[in-house]
């Protein structure tokens, strides 16, 4: 499974891209307002640390105007990925770009009608936002399930990203159902490599490995 970091912060990109593991960013409205700064640069920026898979949201509603943002959008850089929404507007836009060969995420899909019409229109990538459905008490991962079966059932190229990750369990559990791609806010990321008993062991050997050499000094 690919990992991508869910953020639009310099600082835990590069972070999160020194650890030798990370395959792409994904941003969105949201995250980029947080930053404050003026979104194309922002993005430029990104686009130049990291060289895999950089989602930018079009904020149109229309496809025309959605069609008119994602041609902006890629000028940034070739590895820039057109964010859509999971709408009727957003399914004319995918054919469109799909068509002119420019790659899409749509995003904001809860349903696998959704995820099996984003495809046929011919998306990269379709974003499950599995935290959001756990919040209005809907099982995430049960969608991921879904869309995976779905795909596999008609051979679809259309890579799964499993979105609004908010926990370690999240993106075990994305693996499990054979999605693509989870992509992770920072704070989750750093939490993946963490558990007790490696940073117990560590102590345990330092101590011993010290002691060792302290009764080799007396002899
Ligand atoms: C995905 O591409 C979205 O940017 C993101 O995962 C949304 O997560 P949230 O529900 O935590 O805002």
């Amino acid at each position: 499974m690919k990992l991508f970091i869910d953020t639009a912060n310099i600082e835990e990109i590069e972070k999160a891209n020194s650890y030798g593991v990370l395959d792409g960013v994904t941003t969105n409205p949201t995250l980029l307002s947080k930053e404050g700064a003026e979104p194309l640069s922002q993005l430029k920026k990104i686009c130049s640390i990291v060289k895999g898979p950089v989602s930018a949201e079009v904020t149109s509603l229309e496809a025309k105007g959605m069609v008119k943002e994602a041609g902006e959008l890629s000028e940034i850089s070739s590895n820039i990925v057109i964010k859509v929404p999971s709408t009727v507007e957003g399914l004319k836009a995918t054919k469109e770009l799909s068509d002119a060969g420019i790659k899409t995420n749509l995003t904001l899909c809860f349903s696998p009608s959704q995820a099996l019409l984003v495809a046929k229109a011919g998306a990269a990538y379709v974003s499950p936002f599995v935290g959001r459905l756990d919040d209005v008490s809907t099982d995430g991962m049960q969608l991921i399930e879904d869309i995976r079966l779905i795909y596999d059932n008609y051979n679809i190229a259309t890579q799964i990203i499993a979105a609004s990750v908010r926990h370690p369990i999240h993106f075990l559990e994305s693996a499990r159902m054979g999605a693509d791609v989870a992509t992770v806010p920072f704070s989750v990321i750093e939490k993946l490599m963490n558990h007790p008993l490696t940073d117990i062991g560590i102590r345990r050997f330092l101590d011993d490995w010290a002691k060792l050499k302290t009764g080799l000094e007396k002899k």
